[in-house]
């Protein structure tokens, strides 16, 4: 099956160096700029698309990897073509948050239409690719797979699992509570660290061995089993001493706080410090 991408970006490139090496031949790329279609083809070893046209005749599996946004407008490009032969073609799009039925405008011309949104944060192109073989693909599949779309990331060694198009927002929401919150919780504790005394410049790698351990934490335990700290050693007098200095120093991270506190009650199932973070929460 000879795969090709539209969108040269952050998630085709790594798309396309990884199927590459677990065996696939990679047709190539379209983009909506020369510099971003070249440079994707020259890492790949593989093909710089002129047009849409050109890229969807020759290849068989084909991803729409452009913005969100713009998924869209490729249906639209691509339906100006002549139509394939009836399930000859399989196009996909990659995104978390669309619906597979964006496409149904190819399906109704004879394309084979899928979605397989990968559960990573794609940075540099090299670097995602080698994590690649650890993610799960999140599949919206039309009623009539059997199993193929499955079947194709199995032999890349990647699990997958249907997502419900009902709830493919709530899905998407949850991936962005983790990967892109995380982000912004830390920069919250990096401003707390920054309002007690310690140098920004030197917070982040400070910081670096705490976040690892915590990670680390992780792995292979329960997500209660891997908390530490104040409210899970049941230290009422150290949470009072945190309020009592973000209400005076840092009010506006005292909300935060405390229901992020609450929260940590509720996973570990205590609520032995609700007098502190109040209001109360509700234990069912
Ligand atoms: N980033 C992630 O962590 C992540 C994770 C899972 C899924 N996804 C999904 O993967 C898809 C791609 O995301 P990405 O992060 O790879 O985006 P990206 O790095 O911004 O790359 C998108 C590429 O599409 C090109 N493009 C824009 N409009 C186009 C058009 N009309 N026709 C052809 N090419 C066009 C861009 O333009 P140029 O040619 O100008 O460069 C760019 O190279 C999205 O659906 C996203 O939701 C992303």
């Amino acid at each position: 099956m000879k795969i090709a991408f539209i969108g040269a970006g952050k998630v085709s490139t790594a798309l396309g160096l990884y199927f590459k090496n677990n065996g696939f031949e990679i047709g190539g790329y379209y983009s909506r700029s020369c510099k971003s279609t070249e440079k994707a083809a020259r890492m790949t070893h593989s093909h710089p698309y002129a047009s849409v046209g050109e890229l969807i005749n020759d290849n068989r599996m084909i991803w729409i990897t452009t913005p969100d946004d713009q998924i869209e407008a490729v249906v639209r490009q691509t339906l100006l073509l002549p139509v394939p032969r009836k399930d000859e073609k399989l196009v996909l799009h990659a995104s978390g948050a669309y619906p597979l039925s964006i496409l149904n405008p190819l399906k109704e011309n004879g394309y084979r239409t899928a979605c397989a949104h990968p559960l990573l944060a794609f940075g540099d192109p090299v670097v995602a690719q080698e994590k690649l073989s650890d993610v799960w693909f999140a599949l919206e599949k039309p009623e009539e797979d059997n199993g193929q779309l499955a079947d194709f990331f199995k032999a890349c060694g990647n699990q997958t699992f249907t997502v419900d198009s009902g709830r493919k927002s709530l899905y998407h929401a949850a991936a962005c509570v983790l990967s892109n919150y995380l982000v912004t919780l830390l920069d919250t504790s990096f401003a707390i660290f920054e309002k007690s005394g310690m140098p920004r410049d030197n917070i982040q790698e400070a910081t670096r061995p705490l976040l690892e351990s915590v990670i680390l934490n992780l792995k292979g335990k329960d997500l209660k089993d891997a908390l530490t700290g104040p409210i899970k050693r049941g230290d009422k007098n150290t949470v009072r001493m945190h309020l009592e200095s973000l209400n005076a120093l840092m009010p506006e991270m005292t909300a935060l706080y405390t229901l992020m506190g609450r929260k940590t009650m509720q996973l570990l199932g205590d609520y032995s410090l609700e007098e502190v973070l109040n209001p109360p929460l509700s234990k069912q």
